[in-house]
């Protein structure tokens, strides 16, 4: 492998930079592994050239943009280019048209949550199914703008699919680290079909960035995990979509499920810039919510009030968000203090059934994206989210993501005991019958008298 050229072009130097969040050191790039070099802190993008935005005819342009064919305007990303770092040349951005994901009103699940209405923002309708799609559009195209050959990633299975994808669309090679036994094969199967060297290794997600660290260090390869701050920046475009399909009109709480923390940082970055450059008045809470096996945030959180990181031994069926030491906390702990959002944590039981709750709704999402309406009916509860608020869940994985997870739970043999614990009105397992009209009328019978009940 030779090394490619490390220096960043100039012009977009003008426009954005690469600051230390701890130390605020400005970096000419971000070496191989996206930290500052002085304090080993993480970097983030920041737009010291960003004249104060006009927020009514940004506002305009963007709109004007949904019916334009040219393919950075039908990629729900790059249509709000002004927000993201510059690329030398727009047109050779890496775009599988991601984003203009849908807002679907949830009512089932608003009454389960005891709300007088609910929305989810599904970025499970991405491309590859995952949310990892609009920051990996920016961060691969960035990639080959510097002339990578190959791209790497620890991942839970998300990150992966989604990084094999694009590195194959923009000609690149792509190498997955993936822990052994615990990524669903929905996600697997996508990194191998799109052509990634994929590595199951025997440790967790933790253990695979380890991995992956030094690999960078000896490698020329380049680093898409989410302390990639580019794919901070292209996942920002979720919450700048949501608001400008709310008219700009901000909601109460906008709730998330925390793995490695790179989506709420970004989601976070999004809305107080939205707010400094004018497009928002006000800043809704953005709240985060993890399994209680994996609940590192929730802890640092409460125990050192966002000072120190307390990591865990991570143990979730949630295999997406089953991480102990997520890299990305500091960020989002200022998120949390930035927009006044909280941290909450749900058991296996209560992701199940949220998950088996929003399916009835018609949506469907992967049981890390799930976290997010069980961990509303517990603010719900404790009064931080009121009945009448305006509630946007962010939905992060598709329903077909982990079809093992969800056939397990209706046929019940998803968690010890599941029987007892109260989750049967949710079940539906599938019914092995004779292949007669008879017995399928009573099953149509049966179910009819169930529901009328
Ligand atoms: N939801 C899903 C479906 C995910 O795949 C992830 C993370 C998260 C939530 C948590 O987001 O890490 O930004 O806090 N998946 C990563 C992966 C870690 O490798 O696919 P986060």
């Amino acid at each position: 492998m030779t090394e490619p050229g490390a220096s960043v072009s100039k012009t977009r130097e003008n426009i954005s930079q690469l600051r230390c969040i701890e130390c605020g050191a400005v970096r000419e790039n971000g070496g191989r592994n996206f930290r500052c070099a002085s304090c080993g802190d993480l970097l983030e993008i920041v737009y010291p050239g960003w004249e104060k935005l006009d927020p009514a005819t940004h506002k305009s342009i963007w709109l004007q943009r949904r019916t334009s064919p040219l393919p950075m305007d039908e990629s729900g990303v790059w249509r709000f280019r002004e927000l993201l770092p510059t690329l030398r040349d727009w047109n050779t951005a890496i775009t599988l048209k991601e984003g203009n994901t849908p807002l679907y009103e949830l009512p089932r699940c608003a009454r389960a949550a005891g709300m007088q209405q609910l929305f989810a923002k599904h970025q499970g309708m991405n491309p590859t199914g995952s949310f990892k799609d609009t920051g990996m559009t920016v961060a691969a195209s960035f990639a080959r703008e510097q002339g990578f050959r190959w791209v790497a990633c620890a991942s839970t299975g998300n990150t992966s699919a989604s990084m094999a994808a694009y590195a194959s669309r923009g000609g690149m090679r792509s190498l997955v680290l993936i822990p052994e036994g615990h990524v669903s094969w929905g996600k697997l199967s996508q990194s191998l079909d799109y052509g990634a060297v994929t590595c199951q290794l025997k440790t967790g997600f933790d253990g695979c960035m380890q991995v992956l660290n030094q690999i960078v260090e000896r490698m020329p390869v380049y680093l898409l995990n989410s302390i990639n701050p580019y794919r901070l920046e292209g996942q920002k475009t979720a919450a700048i979509e949501l608001l400008e399909s709310l008219n700009w009109d901000p909601p109460d709480h906008i709730i998330v499920p925390g793995g490695n923390m790179g989506n709420s940082s970004a989601l976070g970055k999004a809305l107080v810039e939205m707010k400094e450059v004018g497009l928002i008045s006000r800043l809704p809470k953005l709240s985060l919510i993890q399994a209680e096996g994996a609940n590192a945030m929730v802890r640092t959180m409460r125990e050192t009030g966002g000072r120190k990181l307390v990591s865990v031994d991570a143990e979730t069926l949630a295999t997406a968000i089953r991480i102990g030491s997520p890299a990305s906390w500091k960020k989002a702990a200022r998120v949390l203090q930035a927009t006044g959002g909280t941290v909450e944590q749900v058991s296996e039981a209560e992701i199940a059934l949220a998950k088996a709750e929003i399916g009835a709704d018609g949506i469907g999402c992967e049981p890390a994206s799930a976290v997010t309406l069980a961990g509303l009916k517990k603010l719900v509860k404790q009064g931080f989210v009121k009945s009448g608020d305006h509630v946007v869940l962010i939905l992060t994985g598709h329903l077909l993501k982990d079809p093992e997870f969800t056939l397990k739970f209706h046929r019940g043999d998803l968690l010890e005991g599941q029987r007892a614990l109260g989750l049967d009105a949710q079940q539906r397992a599938p019914i092995a019958l004779d292949a007669s009209a008879d017995s399928v009328i009573r099953i149509l019978e049966q179910a009819e008298t169930h529901t009328s009940a």
